[in-house]
C-alpha cells in the first residue's frame, strides 16, 4: 500500500514531476528503427514521457527527434515535408534540421536573420539494437549509453519489438516482477498431464518441467538481494521430487526488467511511458536467444496452449493488439471452466487483462499487498528513493559509463544441495562462462 502522495510521486512522469525528471536522466527507447527506416521516409509521431514529438529520418540517414508543434504557430510536424536534411512545416514552409535549427524560413524576406533565432526542441538520439534511443534530460548529466548487449550485434541477431498497453508503466512493469502469478494467471489444466522427462533433479530442468514446477508450488517464497542495477530476486519453489527450484529475476533502473529463463537470459523488457495512462513494452535481443534456449529444449509457449500474440507479427516491428478491454481480451468462459485458467488464449493479452483492468492508473492506496508482493515492493521504494535523491540535486543511479551492463541476468534452476541462488546468472555462474566463452554449441541439456 502506497500513500497518495507516494503513488502520484511513483506514477507521473510529465515534465516537471520528480519521476519524471528521474526517467529523464536514462537513454530511452523512443521509437522502433523499423518505423523510420529509410532516409527522407515518413515522419513518426512519438509520445514520450507526456511529450508530444516528431521522428524524421533526413536525408543523410541521421534521426532527428524535435517537438511535435512548429515554433511558428504550432502546426504538427508530423504532417511536415521530410526532404533535404530537414522538416518542412506544412503550413508555411519553415525548416528544422535535426539539431532543431530553423534552416529556412521562406515565408520571411530573404534579408531576414529571425530565422537564425529560431529552434524547435530537439532531443540527441542514439540507434542501437533495432531501437532508437533518446536522451531528454538535463545536457550536463547526459550519461554514456547502456550496452545491455545491443552495441555489437550482428545484423540478422537484432530483434526489437513493442506493444502498446493502456495503463501507467508501473502498474505494466510490476506484472514481470511479481513471479508468484505464473502458478496462477498463466497455467492450463494440461500441464499435468505433461510426462515427467528426467528432469526434476539439481541442474536445468526442460521448459516442460518449469511449467509443472510452477503449477505444483503455487506460493513461492521470495528472496530479494539489492544489486548496483536495481535487484534481483527468486520465486524459491518445491518441486514434486522434493527438489528447490528457483526462477530469478532482475530488475534495473529506471524500467527494464530481464525475466528468468533456463538456463539463463540478458534479453530485457522495457516499460517505456508515452504518459502517464500509456505504455510502450519494448523488448529487444541482447545476443543470439536462440542459442541458449537450446538448453531448456522449448520456449515457453511450445508445450503450452497459448500463444504469444498475433501470429503474423514480423521479426521486427510494433505488435498489433488483437484482444484488448473492448473485446474482454477474448476471453472464453468455457475455457476457463475446462482448460485454462484465465480463459484468454493469448499469453500476454493475460497479463494485459489483469494490469490493464486496474484501470489507467492504480490507487494504490486501496491495495492489500502480502508476502509474494515483496519483489514490486522493494522496486517501488527505489524508484521513490531514486526520485526524491535526484530532486535533491543528487544523482541518478545506474548511469555511470564503467559499469557492466551486458552482465544483468536472470536464471532458472533446480539448486544443488547447497547451492546460493544469488552466484546464478553472474560471471562466476560456469554455465554463463560457458555462452560467454562462445561454447553455445555445446550441449549442455541436464547438466
Ligand atoms: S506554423 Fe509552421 S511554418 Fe507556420
Ligand atoms: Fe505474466
Amino acid at each position: 500500500m502506497l500513500s497518495t502522495q507516494d503513488n502520484e510521486l511513483l506514477t507521473r512522469v510529465g515534465p516537471g514531476t520528480p519521476m519524471g525528471e528521474l526517467l529523464r536522466r536514462y537513454w530511452t527507447p523512443a521509437l522502433l528503427v523499423s518505423e523510420a527506416p529509410t532516409p527522407d521516409s515518413d515522419p513518426v509521431r512519438v509520445r514520450l514521457l507526456g511529450e508530444n514529438l516528431v521522428a524524421f529520418r533526413d536525408t543523410t540517414g541521421r534521426l532527428g527527434l524535435v517537438g511535435e508543434n512548429c515554433p511558428h504557430r504550432g502546426a504538427s510536424l508530423f504532417f511536415g515535408r521530410n526532404e533535404e536534411c530537414g522538416l518542412r512545416c506544412p503550413y508555411h514552409g519553415w525548416k528544422f534540421d535535426a539539431d532543431g535549427a530553423c534552416v529556412d524560413m521562406p515565408s520571411e524576406p530573404p534579408t531576414s536573420v529571425f530565422k537564425d533565432k529560431v529552434r524547435i526542441k530537439a532531443y540527441p538520439t542514439h540507434e542501437s539494437g533495432g531501437i532508437v534511443w533518446t536522451y531528454m534530460g538535463p545536457a550536463d548529466k547526459q550519461p554514456p549509453f547502456r550496452d545491455f548487449g545491443t552495441e555489437k550485434l550482428a545484423p540478422d541477431q537484432v530483434a526489437a519489438t513493442k506493444l502498446h498497453t493502456t495503463c501507467n508503466w508501473v502498474q505494466a512493469m510490476e506484472g514481470n516482477l511479481d513471479t508468484s502469478h505464473i502458478s496462477w494467471l498463466h497455467q492450463w489444466n494440461g500441464v499435468d498431464d505433461i510426462p515427467d522427462d528426467g528432469s526434476d533433479k539439481p541442474g536445468y530442468p526442460t521448459n516442460a518441467m518449469s511449467w509443472k514446477f510452477w503449477k505444483h508450488d503455487r506460493a513461492p517464497r521470495l528472496e530479494i538481494e539489492d544489486t548496483w542495477y536495481g535487484f534481483k530476486y527468486v520465486g524459491i519453489r518445491d518441486t514434486p521430487n522434493g527438489y528447490t527450484h528457483v526462477r530469478m529475476s532482475a530488475f534495473c533502473y529506471p524500467y527494464n526488467t530481464v525475466i528468468a529463463s533456463v538456463p539463463f537470459n540478458t534479453q530485457h523488457g522495457l516499460f517505456v511511458p508515452a504518459d502517464d495512462e500509456n505504455t510502450w513494452r519494448y523488448s529487444f535481443a541482447t545476443r543470439d536467444q536462440g542459442s541458449i534456449a537450446e538448453v531448456g529444449g522449448e520456449n515457453l509457449f511450445s508445450v503450452s496452449p497459448f500463444e504469444f500474440g498475433p501470429a503474423e507479427v514480423g521479426r521486427n516491428g510494433i505488435i498489433p493488439r488483437r484482444y484488448t478491454a473492448a473485446n474482454d481480451y477474448g476471453i472464453d468462459r468455457a475455457e476457463q471452466r475446462t482448460s485454462t485458467y484465465s480463459g484468454v488464449r493469448e499469453f500476454i493479452s493475460q497479463d494485459f487483462m489483469v494490469t490493464e483492468s486496474m484501470g489507467p492508473i492504480y490507487d494504490r492506496t486501496q491495495e492489500r499487498l502480502g508476502t509474494s508482493d515483496k519483489a514490486i515492493i522493494r522496486m517501488r521504494r527505489l524508484l521513490l528513493a531514486a526520485a526524491k535523491r535526484v530532486a535533491a540535486g543528487g544523482d541518478a543511479p545506474a548511469v555511470d559509463g564503467d559499469l557492466d551492463y551486458r552482465s544483468i541476468r536472470s536464471a532458472e534452476k533446480i539448486l544443488e544441495d547447497g547451492e546460493d541462488w544469488r552466484h546464478l546468472g553472474t560471471d562466476d555462474d560456469p554455465m554463463v562462462q560457458l555462452y560467454e566463452r562462445g561454447a553455445a554449441a555445446t550441449p549442455v541439456a541436464g547438466s
